[in-house]
């Protein structure tokens, strides 16, 4: 069984972790509106890595006995700006994830969960992974500048992940 706190903390994840869904999905589209094709695809992909995270933990509740109780997601913002905003905004988004994860952890430790703490683990070293990989896309824009061609060269580069290239 999984305590009553423990429990509380994960719903709230879930919930953290599917807006995040939502979040890339907004993102993805507005990219898509604007016709970056590239960043509208990564985008996209990150959507579905963040539904993966909040199966994730939906399955752990239900291993451990726990309750899935889901909660309302906010509507995300209808605009982002272009490519660079885009992705000052992932990148604030997942240092705030980041965040989350670690006082989840802190409240796992509080309630002498070991097996949370071991599952959370997973989600701590992914936190590392998606913060570099945002940070690698912001600094990359920094240096394209606004000079369309290297831009659509970056968009055509960010488009490859979806592919798996
Ligand atoms: Fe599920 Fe991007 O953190």
């Amino acid at each position: 069984m999984i305590s009553q706190k423990m429990q509380e903390a994960i719903n709230a994840q879930i919930q953290a972790e599917f807006y995040s869904a939502y979040l890339y999905l907004g993102m993805s589209a507005d990219a898509e509106r604007q016709n970056y094709k590239g960043v509208a695809a990564w985008l996209r992909t990150q959507h579905g890595e963040e539904l993966a995270h909040g199966y994730k933990l939906v399955q752990y509740l239900y291993d451990r006995g726990g309750r899935v109780q889901l909660r309302a997601l906010d509507a995300p913002p209808a605009e982002f700006g272009p490519p660079i905003k885009i992705f000052e905004a992932v990148l604030k988004h997942e240092q705030h994830v980041t965040e989350r994860i670690h006082k989840l952890y802190e409240t796992a430790t509080a309630e002498k969960d070991v097996a949370a703490q071991v599952f959370l683990q997973w989600f701590v070293t992914e936190q590392v992974e998606e913060e570099a990989s945002a940070t690698e896309v912001l600094e990359r824009l920094r240096m394209a500048g606004d000079k369309p061609s290297t831009l659509l060269y970056l968009d055509k580069e960010l488009g490859k992940r979806a592919k798996g290239e």
